[in-house]
């Protein structure tokens, strides 16, 4: 008998979702991949992309963009049926694609499903948009002038993602990318293929259905090599990379060394501020959800929980308590609300990061070791008793630790908010209003997201997401952030007889 997983009876549902025991990790239209076998699940075999077919699926791409942006072929609004129906096809394969994401990443079912729900919405999202977008008709100084602002694709988005949500945050880049008139290429993680290779069959079948070149969302698996050639690759005229500051910033220089466009989505070292005032009861379940969801492997986890020193005790222990109820286990059994963390290197990062916090001075309250279980189970963790500016606490660790932070007034809670490195999220719970205002300006949170009485992670798709500093500055999904996929041209037309110059100036 076959030793890969997809032989056992246990998990012949992912048979559904169209993977075998060999999977190409390749899609343009025809799906291949010759490359190194990528096993990284032990029981299941992903052919990832060779260098040459790399090269291929970038050119099947740029042919695809010829059809795709003809917009006497495939209009806005066409462009958003076709996203439509790949969201419709999505939602019949939302419990099962859901569990893949539990398989394969570790993350419990619900948030599995919770991401693929995240995909759904953002197309619906972007159905409405493919109506909207463009650009307003401004007054000209000249007369007979008309001052346009036309919207344009830019051409070829290359999509880079990440682990911790292998189908979420490529549907927001896909699905807006996708009606602006923009095809895509795709790279998720290396420890997450099979999730890549299932969601694009779901893609790729929509699009053959309409007789549209599956080279509209091409699929590359690979490792760094596939992801280095295309932040240097002038063809990728937008490049969307979600993943580690560190690597980041290696893939920024990268594309801007050519002037190419980038959308970053980097690191996060987020905090909870709990004032006074605060409704201790949203701010403990607040507290628990941000920090041991996901196992703390969010960029929007909440890795820094300032007290008001009139509360930090009463929160320590109600949250600590919290902690000890939260039911660990198997990701896929629904009463399961912690699983294991992505891989073994994590679990080394969660021990050095505790040893480095116990030399910083913290105090250990709850967790701090390793699970005795199989897996990468980890005790979630609470530190108190570190300085704000400990090294350890300025650092982003993707694994579930909270350092609490004691303060006294809100001029020092706003200012340990912002002194880090990264600006993704930020949460205050109180009730005064005029520090809900000020937190929300200038001298508040210097965060891309800003929010109020509520947890730091869990950001809905109808607003744009990212953050600032060495977050990125890029901004995904909703609000304006499709403006992130298309180039502006300020078009100026003269319809008169007559050439009167801007400014007055007269050159006769
Ligand atoms: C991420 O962690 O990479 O706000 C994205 C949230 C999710 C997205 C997180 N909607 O937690």
């Amino acid at each position: 008998m076959s030793s890969l997983l997809i032989s056992q009876p246990k998990y012949s549902w992912l048979k559904e979702l169209g993977l075998s025991e060999d999977n190409h990790g390749v899609y343009n239209g025809t799906w291949g991949g010759s490359g190194e076998v990528d096993n990284c699940m032990v029981f299941f075999v992903v052919l990832k992309a060779t260098m040459a077919e790399y090269e291929e699926t970038i050119q099947k791409s740029r042919e695809a963009w010829k059809v795709w942006a003809e917009v006497s072929r495939v209009p806005a609004p066409k462009r958003g049926e076709i996203v439509r129906q790949i969201g419709d096809a999505l939602r019949k394969k939302i419990k099962v694609l859901g569990s893949l994401v539990s398989l394969e990443m570790g993350k419990i079912y619900v948030e599995g499903v919770g991401e693929v729900q995240e995909y759904v919405d953002v197309c619906d999202y972007a159905v409405g948009l493919s109506r909207m977008i463009g650009g307003p008709i401004l007054p000209s100084e000249r007369p007979g002038h008309a001052l346009i602002e036309q919207w344009n694709p830019v051409g070829l988005v290359g999509i880079i993602t990440a682990f911790n949500f292998p189908v979420a945050v490529y549907g927001w880049n896909n699905a807006i990318a996708l009606i602006c008139g923009n095809v895509c290429l795709w790279k998720g993680a290396p420890t997450t293929p099979l999730t890549s290779v299932a969601v694009t069959k779901i893609v790729a079948e929509v699009l053959e259905q309409n007789n549209l070149p599956g080279a509209i969302c091409s699929m590359t698996c690979g490792g760094a090599d596939i992801g280095t050639a295309m932040a240097k690759d002038e063809r990728v005229d937008l490049l969307s990379f979600t993943g580690s500051t560190h690597v980041g910033k290696m893939v920024a220089m990268m594309v801007q060394e050519r002037f190419g466009r980038q959308l970053l989505e980097l690191g996060g070292n987020n905090a909870i501020i709990v004032f006074e005032d605060a409704d201790l009861n949203l701010v403990v379940p607040s507290a628990v959800f941000a920090s041991v969801g996901t196992a703390g492997q969010r960029c929007t986890t909440t890795r820094r929980l300032m007290l008001h020193e009139s509360v930090h005790d009463t929160v320590v222990e109600r949250v600590a308590k919290a902690y000890k109820q939260v039911r660990i286990g198997d990701p896929w059994d629904p009463s399961t609300l912690y699983g294991p963390l992505h891989t073994k290197q994590a679990v080394e990062q969660y021990l050095a990061a505790i040893e480095k916090a116990k030399q910083q001075g913290g105090t250990l309250i709850c967790g701090g070791k390793v699970m005795d279980r199989a897996g990468n189970y980890v005790e979630p963790t609470i530190i108190t008793g570190l300085p704000h500016d400990a090294s350890i606490v300025q650092t982003e660790t993707f694994v579930p630790i909270l350092y609490v932070l004691k303060f006294k007034t809100e001029d020092e809670a706003f200012a340990w908010n912002n002194e880090v490195k990264q600006g993704l999220s930020s949460s205050i719970f109180t009730k005064d209003m005029g520090r809900v205002f000020r937190w929300l300006g200038p001298k508040g949170s210097d965060c891309g997201i800003v929010n109020v009485n509520i947890p730091t992670s869990g950001a809905e798709i109808g607003g744009a997401f990212g953050g600032e500093k060495h977050t990125g500055g890029g901004r995904e999904s909703g609000s304006d952030s499709w403006k992130q996929y298309m180039r502006r041209s300020t078009c100026t037309i003269n319809y008169s007889k007559d050439l009167p110059l801007a400014q007055g100036i007269k050159f006769e």
